[in-house]
């Protein structure tokens, strides 16, 4: 692949083709550092977000919730970010405020999300709020099959604002997530 700044060079070029006339274009092209910067929030940055009790994976049910504890998933998922050249940054928090504002922090920042709000999910109308409000692009996470468990677990608040949800494969959608908003970013940036 590409230098990132080659790829920028290599889109601008796509977007003003040889030949057309300079007059027309009557918004200036942006400079290097706004094209970086833009890059940046076109979701250079992913913020993995958990919710209530997920600190505690490892020990919790780990018939339903896999042996690997919060740290091994998030150093598993570092690495696999790392190698793409994109810096995660993890939070966990019990405190459904809290979660409100990691996710508005994100959202307002342009970076991608992937969230497991735990039991958030199936109560929280302000994570719904927070989504919507930060313009937040999130992929919802759950390691167990939440539509096989318990009723009350049948209803998210997230999914309805969330660009897709992976849920099911335990430590695996977090990887299948992050793949998830690494092509829909290179997608959007095919296409502007
Ligand atoms: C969970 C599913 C939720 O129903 C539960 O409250 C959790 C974990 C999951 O990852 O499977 O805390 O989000």
């Amino acid at each position: 692949m590409l230098p990132q700044r080659d790829r920028d060079q290599g889109r601008d070029a796509a977007a003003f083709p040889r030949g057309r006339n300079k007059a027309m274009r009557t918004v200036p092209a942006p400079s290097r550092t706004i094209r970086q910067a833009r890059n940046r929030s076109a979701m250079r940055e992913i913020h993995v977000l958990h919710g209530p009790n997920l600190n505690l994976l490892g020990r919790r049910e780990p018939a339903i919730y896999g042996a690997a504890t919060l740290a091994e998933i998030e150093a598993e998922l570092a690495a696999a970010g790392a190698a793409r050249g994109i810096e995660l940054t993890f939070r966990q928090t019990n405190s459904e405020g809290e979660l409100v504002t990691f996710v508005q922090e994100a959202g307002l920042a342009g970076a991608g999300v992937i969230l497991n709000a735990g039991a958030y999910t199936h109560t929280s109308i302000a994570l719904h709020d927070a989504i919507r409000a930060s313009g937040a692009k999130v992929v919802e996470v759950h390691l167990s099959n939440i539509y096989s468990r318990e009723s009350f677990r049948s209803h998210s608040f997230i999914s309805p604002v969330a660009l897709g949800g992976i849920f099911g494969f335990g430590a695996l959608g977090y990887r299948l997530a992050l793949e998830a908003l690494l092509s829909l970013a290179e997608q959007n940036r095919a296409a502007s």
